[in-house]
């Protein structure tokens, strides 16, 4: 069963975006010529630029090794609106609007040379509108080993000042891509470097989950409603499932994830936020600190995931060749740039505890992987059964729960899954009732028309107006890190002799399936 919702109002765009002021200001993009820079970064771009979001006063500066001028690199740029798959489409208009505040610094940004040629093309470019506010968004969108050389270079330079107070003009931020460091120790080294040069509302550490519109409804849904929240606790929900698939083996990025592997790719970041955001309890407002202060304290509350020297609840896997879809495919470790003999997993399954007052005695299972049969990210929620079995001689055991599910993508949306009667079969008295499961269903493209923005639109907007709710703190970051950091010590002294493999294609190991089992729980 499908039953659609219709808002009452046609809605406008996205929320009110035409009214949004932005400032003056000028983005430098540190590895202009990277992958996330042409599949993300540019679209989302161009995309304010075709809204008329960006201000007249706005300026893009790529900075790369590639020997380019700002023509080759207008080039580039229109060859990647071209070809996004992120809903762009070629207007001429904002195209020469946009690219005619597009300009380029060829450099290696591990040098100071490239830090004077980035200064003299700002002076530049802010000088064209001497009257314009300078503000600056330092993007780094470039591999991690190189982020602290970056800081300490923008820092030493002068090109990005320390602003003490979020309301000084003109401003200066910078937006650092994860992963934010691989351990621990290592974020809590990269926070000490960015907190001793900067402040922390100049620093946006991304996580572009946070951009996903279905991802910021989850908040909305739990706390503008009064008839969920009631529910959303130990003596309603027998457990909640987190899944993040993805259909794509590791494509051209095997030297990074062969570094990173799915617990630092996927978990301490995306899968632990969208926990965080199901598990919270309501913030004091809808500000950036409050928010994630509920947020810190759902991770400060999770059990550690290895204790006492037990081994941890969870599975970590790996994909071996296998058929996504009618296409055949090679395993990960006969990927390029990926070591023959690799232990890097790429599938994880967890049980994870949160041992505070609403959640004692609830397991939320969490898993994601590539190569399996397609992409999909949800937060299900599985309500307790009922007490008794009052229709037939049907055991509680075999009724399908009642479940929530936040679907995040694709085909954004939440449904709500719960028992009817079927038509026509018998009733009171007789044993042969028959009950079905049915769903009520709302789904953002059939309510709301048009396809949500991408997460980096949304992001980079938040950025230029200075709104950090939708970044991780310091705090945050170092303390998703906790509870990840165990695992992969483990994971590194265990080595290989745990990882199971699964083909590509299929649904994952048989050991995530166990891990469920054994509290008589399926994976959805
Ligand atoms: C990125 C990971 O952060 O998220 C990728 O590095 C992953 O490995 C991607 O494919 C998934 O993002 P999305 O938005 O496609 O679910």
């Amino acid at each position: 069963m499908k039953s659609s919702i219709h808002t009452l109002s046609g809605f406008a765009k996205h929320r009110h975006w035409e009214s949004t002021k932005v400032d003056p200001c000028t983005i430098v993009i540190f590895g202009a010529g990277g992958d996330l820079t042409r599949r993300k970064l540019i679209p989302a771009l161009y995309s304010l630029a075709c809204d008329k979001i960006l201000p007249a006063d706005f300026a893009l500066l790529g900075v790369a090794r590639e020997a380019w001028d700002d023509d080759a690199f207008r080039a580039v740029l229109r060859k990647s609106i071209e070809e996004s798959d992120e809903g762009c489409t070629m207007n001429e208009e904002a195209w020469g609007w946009f690219a005619s505040r597009c300009f380029y610094a060829s450099g290696d940004f591990t040098t100071s040379e490239a830090y004077r040629a980035v200064g003299n093309h700002l002076n530049a470019i802010e000088s064209r509108n001497p009257a314009r506010e300078k503000n600056r968004l330092f993007y780094l969108a470039i591999p991690p080993s190189v982020f602290t050389p970056t800081l300490e270079h923008l820092s030493s330079s002068g090109l990005a000042p320390n602003i003490p107070s979020s309301s000084d003009r003109p401003w200066v931020r910078i937006v650092i891509e994860k992963p934010f460091g691989r351990s621990l120790q290592t974020a809590q080294e990269l926070n000490r470097l960015v907190l001793d040069r900067y402040a922390e509302h100049q620093i946006y550490r991304i996580d572009h989950y946070l951009g996903k519109e279905s991802v910021q409804n989850i908040l909305v849904f739990r706390f503008a409603n009064s008839i969920f929240e009631p529910l959303w606790n130990r003596s309603h929900i027998s457990h909640v499932q987190i899944t993040s698939s993805e259909a794509d083996g590791v494509g051209t990025r095997g030297k990074y994830y062969e570094e990173a592997g799915v617990v630092r790719d996927m978990f301490q970041n995306h899968l632990l936020q969208l926990l965080a955001l199901a598990a919270m309890e309501p913030p004091i407002s809808f500000t950036a600190d409050a928010v994630r202060d509920e947020k810190v304290k759902v991770f400060r509350s999770i059990r550690p995931l290895i204790k006492d020297g037990r081994p941890p609840r969870a599975v970590l896997a790996q994909y071996a060749a296998g058929k996504v879809g009618d296409e055949e495919v090679p395993g990960y470790r006969a990927e390029k740039d990926v070591a023959p003999q690799s232990a890097t997993p790429t599938y994880a399954a967890m049980r994870i505890a949160i041992d505070n007052w609403r959640w004692d005695s609830v397991p939320f299972f969490l898993r994601s992987g590539k190569r399996l049969p397609r992409r999909t990210s949800e937060i299900a929620v599985q309500f307790r059964s009922p007490p008794l079995m009052l229709f037939g001689q049907r055991r509680v055991a075999e009724m399908a729960p009642s479940v929530l599910v936040m679907r995040v993508q694709p085909d954004e949306g939440i449904s709500l899954r719960f028992q009817v009667k079927v038509p026509g079969t018998e009733n009171e008295l007789t044993p042969g009732m028959e009950i079905a499961p049915v769903d009520m269903d709302f789904s953002y493209a059939e309510v709301f028309g048009e396809k949500s923005p991408p997460a980096y639109q949304t992001l980079l907007l938040d950025c230029m107006i200075g709104d950090p709710t939708l970044f991780t703190r310091s705090d945050e970051v170092e303390m998703a890190w906790r509870v990840i950091d165990p695992l992969l010590e483990y994971w590194e002294r265990k080595g290989q002799a745990e990882l199971a493999f699964y083909p590509a294609g299929s649904d994952g190991p048989d050991q995530a399936d166990q891990l469920l089992a054994k509290e008589q729980a399926r994976w959805r």
